[in-house]
């Protein structure tokens, strides 16, 4: 078993490498002057299980080149089998045609990155499952749920609400609810234009209560920003929001301060090191552990679902 790091999120390899005490195969990547991906390979890999660990995260261009290079390099290199670890799986958002003659990127992503010759897949928090069925490969798909549920416990908040931010993130809540044994509200968004979100209507009783938000992705904020509002205007006490993906787009950072929002918990699939650098109001979970053990497990032929029980 080696590891290979993208240049997407070294730190959260580095700490993958550290969990497996292995180190990470050496190679050489880099960009032309025109910004084409050139990788390169420093050490014998023959026969070896390679894991190759990237975030299709901004600049999700180039990132998933990245990968698709890296990948194509490994095979040409004699990996006895390759998986992409994708802890940010990016393109996942446009999973069907939503209004006539659009693409479906996440299947095109997932053909590509098939083509390029992974033989599986583990990634985090995928928007939607059914992104597993977009590959002919096996893909494991890991949780957060038991992550921010334990989180959630040790910090003895009481009287707590699960809380959908749109109808989509009901079953991820529904979820979480039944782990910390609390009801669920839904929130009934809208997106009148890209980019932008409105809160239509609350289905719940959130009054007096500390309502935990559950969401895959934050990309502008607008989302959990609104829905932060809206919560806060139904008379709740404290909002908390607990989201894998943390994409944080343009002045989501920004947004977050001056929000309703009491604490943004989110994990290291992205990273966010430079942008909410001594940021008060948001705090990360390191995905390594849950990662590195899936990985050993892959590799070992054992389960990756008990992992979940
Ligand atoms: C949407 O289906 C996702 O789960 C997120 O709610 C969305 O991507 C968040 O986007 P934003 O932060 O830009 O509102």
């Amino acid at each position: 078993m080696k590891v290979l790091a993208g240049t997407s999120n070294l730190k959260l390899c580095k700490n993958i490498a550290r969990q497996l005490r292995l180190k990470l195969v050496n190679s050489n990547i880099r960009r032309f002057a025109d910004g084409e991906v050139y990788v390169e390979i420093n050490e014998n890999i023959r026969g070896n299980s390679i894991f190759v660990v990237q975030s299709t995260s901004n600049p999700a261009n180039d990132n998933l080149m990245e990968l698709l290079i890296c990948i194509d390099a490994l095979r040409r290199s004699s990996a006895k089998n390759i998986t992409a670890v994708i802890p940010y799986f990016g393109y996942a958002r446009q999973d069907r045609k939503v209004v006539p003659r659009t693409a479906i990127s996440a299947k095109l992503v997932s053909n590509l990155i098939t083509n390029s010759g992974a033989n599986r897949i583990l990634s985090v928090d995928l928007h939607a499952g059914q992104i597993q069925g977009f590959f002919d490969i096996p893909v494991d798909n890991l949780f957060t749920t038991p992550i921010f549920a334990r989180h959630i416990k040790k910090s003895k908040l009481n009287n707590i609400i699960c809380v959908a931010p749109d109808v989509g993130g009901v079953e991820r809540t529904r979820a979480l609810s039944r782990r910390i044994n609390s009801n669920i509200a839904i929130i009934d968004k809208r997106r009148p234009a890209p980019g932008k979100s409105e809160v239509m209507n609350l289905v719940g009783n959130v009054k007096g209560k500390n309502c935990i938000i559950v969401d895959d992705i934050i990309d502008s904020g607008g989302t959990i920003v609104n829905a932060a509002k809206a919560l806060k205007d139904k008379g709740a006490k404290d909002v908390y929001v607990y989201i894998t993906h943390a994409v944080l787009s343009g002045s989501a950072v920004g947004k977050i301060e001056k929000s309703h929002i009491k604490k943004l918990i989110t994990t290291d699939t992205i990273d966010n090191s430079k942008k909410i650098a001594n940021n008060k109001k948001i705090e990360i979970i390191s995905l390594a552990p849950m990662i590195s053990e899936a990985m050993k497990r892959i590799a070992n032929s054992t389960s990756v679902s008990s992992l979940f029980k």
